[in-house]
């Protein structure tokens, strides 16, 4: 570990955000990179400072990678719209048995791949898949395949996705497509195992309504954590359901 990082953390800090720039340089030699590895909770990750709220790592969700981390050992845990695979190196540090992360943007994946690298965690060529989410759900059902914890954390506005009339992949409409994804998620988890929803959608009082009935057992609602204070319906929140059929 660097020592500008050991030292961080040995004063007690337990996440030290923009400490480290990557050396890329410029033909006249000025620094043009905007790339920087962030420490959260000891884990690393490579964020882009300068490409607006879509930097890597979307701090409001720390409780639930936290909370994902906390329960992955032993576990099979599939990360549904990866982006960066923050949930998947968090799955991995907590000790789970196996990670696949799905995304249908290559860059994303790669940087997935950076992540799990810069932590020092196994990657193969199961650990980052590249599919349109749905088309993963599908296929993995036809042919039975279940993880214990499922983790599905979609695009907060419509994509439009490739392929004809924006019907292709990597499409993604959170007004209508909830339901659906909610149940095809729950169709790949083990029994005894967890479905963890995001919601990034402001002011979605209803999420938890219109996903409920898809998923069996008990809803338990993840806060936002200390850094987003204020009304608890507003912005980003997370459901897990417990898939036990008691
Ligand atoms: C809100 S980001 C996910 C954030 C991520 N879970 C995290 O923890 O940082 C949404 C991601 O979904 C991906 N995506 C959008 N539609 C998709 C689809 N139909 N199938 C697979 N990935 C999709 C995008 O490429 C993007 O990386």
């Amino acid at each position: 570990m660097e020592e500008w990082l050991e030292a961080t953390l040995s004063l007690g800090a337990r996440t030290a955000y923009g400490m480290h720039r990557n050396e890329v340089l410029g033909p006249a030699g000025e620094d043009r990179s905007s790339e920087i590895v962030v420490v959260e909770d000891g884990l690393r990750f490579e964020v882009d400072v300068l490409r607006g709220r879509n930097v890597g790592l979307f701090p409001d969700a720390r409780p639930m990678r936290r909370w994902v981390r906390s329960r992955s050992t032993g576990l099979r845990v599939l990360n549904l719209f990866s982006y960066t695979s923050a949930f998947g190196v968090h799955a991995a540090a907590g000790g789970a048995r196996s990670v696949t992360n799905v995304d249908v943007v290559p860059s994303a994946l790669e940087r997935g791949v950076r992540n799990f690298r810069l932590n020092d965690l196994p990657v193969d060529s199961r650990t980052h898949m590249r599919s349109d989410a749905f088309e993963f759900l599908k296929r993995a059902g036809r042919e039975g395949r279940t993880w214990d914890l499922v983790v599905v954390d979609p695009p907060p506005v419509p994509t439009v996705g490739r392929g004809r009339k924006g019907k292709g992949r990597g499409r993604f409409d959170p007004r209508k497509d909830w339901p659906r994804l909610a149940r095809a998620a729950s169709a790949v988890c083990a029994e005894g195992g967890s479905v963890v929803l995001l919601s990034a959608a402001r002011g979605a009082s209803g999420f938890e309504e219109l996903v409920s009935d898809m998923i069996p057992g008990v809803p338990l609602r993840i806060d936002r954590g200390e850094d987003y204070p204020g009304p608890r319906d507003q912005g980003l929140r997370a459901l897990a359901w417990a898939r036990a059929e008691t």
